[in-house]
């Protein structure tokens, strides 16, 4: 099935690329590479890059699309909080890109069961060879814990009835299962918001994405070489949190909660703010929604390492 898709349509990759600069003989780490399509553009510019994804069928997938830079890529299949292990210390990449959340050739597949518009097996991994499937993780859980995730990583309104209704009958194997216990008490008007933060939420839970996120975003600033530069493309709220929270800390400031007699989270300066969330272009939202929620975020290293 995976073979047979369309390419993801990549977002925000002029204003990606001006800020990291592609040019010839320029490193990239491409650590969510996906479909390659922000990979592409650096290879276009003459640069090299190293493309890591968690996802295997994306490498393979990939590795077609760039053969004809073969030269020049390297393609590996790992996560972000394994990124030091992966990616080249030297010489150090010039720019660090971490595109997140899903690609829409992993939306677009039913096998995988990532989306509530059609039915398949309940999974959510995006690395099909580790981890645990939503199925199985909604076999264990109790309402308590199924609510706090949906409450916290999704946002879903009433996220306990929620709970309770998913877990009701036995909890779902397909992802049609999910969709009929959410439809049940979401009001009509809202369906779509009701399941678009369930499933965001137990896709974050299945994957530990904002733990991977955390520490990529280290992992990338520690390889990164004086005035290169990483560039982090978010999509939802606990993902623009994570970010801002680590690239303030690097910046020097203090992130510990207000209150606190002692500051407790060792701000060190070592990178400069570049850009702070900044959205799509209108032009580039109305070609392709899926760029609405869009947030960039790129910073520099100061320090010499
Ligand atoms: C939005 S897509 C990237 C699209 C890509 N920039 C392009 O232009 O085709 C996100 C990709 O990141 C991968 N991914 C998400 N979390 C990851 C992680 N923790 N480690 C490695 N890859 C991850 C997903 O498997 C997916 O292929």
């Amino acid at each position: 099935m995976n073979g047979r898709l369309p390419w993801h349509v990549s977002v925000m990759v002029a204003e990606v690329m001006d800020a990291l600069k592609p040019g010839p003989g320029r490193v990239l780490v491409d650590a969510t590479v996906g479909d390659g399509g922000h990979a592409m553009a650096w290879l276009e510019a003459g640069g090299t890059v190293v493309g890591i994804d968690r996802d295997g069928a994306a490498i393979h997938r990939t590795s077609r699309r760039l053969s004809s830079w073969h030269d020049r890529v390297r393609l590996v299949h790992g996560c972000l909080s394994t990124l030091c292990d992966l990616a080249p210390g030297d010489p150090a990449p010039d720019g660090v890109l971490m595109d997140l959340g899903t690609s829409r050739t992993q939306i677009e597949d039913p096998e995988r069961g990532f989306s509530y518009q059609s039915d398949g097996p309940l999974d959510m991994r995006m690395d099909r060879s580790a981890g645990v499937a939503v199925a199985a993780l909604l076999r264990g859980v109790s309402v308590a814990t199924l609510s706090g995730w949906l409450e916290t990583l999704g946002d879903v309104p009433h996220a306990r009835r929620v709970a309770r209704s998913i877990l009701h009958c036995g909890p779902p194997e397909t992802s049609a299962e999910l969709i009929a216990a959410v439809e049940h008490v979401a009001p009509p008007r809202l369906r779509i918001k009701y399941l678009s933060c369930v499933f965001q939420a137990l896709r974050i839970v299945a994957n530990d994405e904002l733990n991977e996120l955390r520490q990529g975003l280290l992992a990338s600033i520690d390889l990164l070489r004086p005035g290169g530069r990483i560039a982090v493309l978010t999509y939802h709220s606990g993902e623009e949190r994570a970010v801002r929270a680590i690239f303030r800390r690097e910046q020097g400031q203090c992130v510990c909660p207000p209150g606190l007699p002692v500051c407790s989270c060792t701000p060190r300066t070592r990178i400069r703010a570049i850009e702070k969330g900044r959205r799509p272009a209108t032009a580039e939202v109305a070609a392709n929604p899926r760029a609405r929620s869009a947030r960039l975020w790129v910073s520099e290293r100061t320090d010499v390492q």
